[in-house]
């Protein structure tokens, strides 16, 4: 059977994959958020996941403004990293897992969630980023991934319950996967921060400590948030916070804090880095 092992949260920002390509993890602007991953790396290396479904958004690159599903998976046998500007570097190919994806997509369905099913998906720093912080030197080649991808860039957008409960939805059909896996869920962007408009630059250090410490044991405390208080409160790109909630959503029974980091600012972001074990 498989099983999810445990949950990370990641920042997901593109001016990361900049500095992992010029190699600057030591410098002093760099050095607290790296610092917060050999935990992480620990863990991974003990743990060997065989497979890691990702929660993150599309910032354009496969979905832009013209067609925007709410939610969409991955159901392909591998997924390409096109260049999406920003400066990054592409990376190699990531993984699928076809059969896996498409049970958890049978189950969604049954369970009253209309995913949109992408046999061909480009992936953008959304989910290349995460990649090369968990798997420095593009060591994730033994990693199956599904992708899940959560609109958070156009209106209307989905709750933070719903992207939980669709959590919830991945896990049970993790569950109910026949094939010894172990797996690993990731929730990638965040936390607080807006990128455009009046605003720009509007972090909120007090709420994102508040989000890590409730997503520990108390995620349901998040869930009545509404898109528009997400806006307020965290920034009109805070509500990223949806992808860790979406993978927090996905674990079950005993979840204990292993590791976190939170550093401002990374680009325009409060950067939270959060470990949680499943694996009791
Ligand atoms: C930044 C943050 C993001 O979440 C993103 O998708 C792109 C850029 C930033 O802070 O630079
Ligand atoms: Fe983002």
């Amino acid at each position: 059977m498989a099983k999810i092992i445990g949950g990370i949260g990641s920042s997901h920002i593109p001016a990361i994959g900049v500095a992992i390509a010029r190699k600057l993890q030591e410098t002093p602007y760099w050095k607290s958020f790296f610092d917060g991953f050999p935990p992480i790396h620990d863990w991974l290396d003990k743990q060997q996941p065989d497979a890691a479904i990702v929660f993150y958004n599309d910032h354009g690159l496969e979905f832009f403004l013209d067609k925007k599903p709410t939610f969409a998976i991955g159901a392909a046998a591998e997924y390409i990293s096109y260049d999406e500007g920003w400066g990054i570097d592409t990376i190699p190919p990531v993984i699928g897992d076809e059969d896996m994806s498409w049970h958890i997509c049978n189950e969604l369905v049954d369970d009253e969630f209309d995913i949109t099913i992408c046999q061909e998906l480009g992936i953008d720093h959304g989910l290349t980023v995460p990649m090369q912080l968990m798997w420095p030197g593009n060591n994730y080649g033994h990693i199956k991934v599904i992708p899940v991808v959560i609109n958070c860039e156009q209106h209307p957008m989905p709750s933070p319950k719903r992207c939980f409960d669709l959590g919830r939805a991945i896990g049970r059909a993790v569950d109910s996967y026949k094939k010894d896996l172990k797996v690993v869920v990731l929730g990638t962007g965040g936390l607080s921060h807006q990128l455009d408009g009046a605003r720009a630059g509007h972090i909120n250090k007090k709420f994102d400590i508040m989000c890590m410490d409730k997503i520990v044991n108390k995620p349901e405390d998040l869930l009545n948030y509404s898109i528009r208080d997400l806006t307020e409160i965290a920034g009109a790109q805070g509500v990223e916070l949806n992808m860790w909630l979406g993978m927090r959503g996905a674990l079950t029974g005993q979840v204990t804090e292993l590791h976190r980091n939170y550093h401002i600012p990374i680009s325009n972001t409060g950067a939270g880095t959060m470990l949680l074990d499943n694996s009791g």
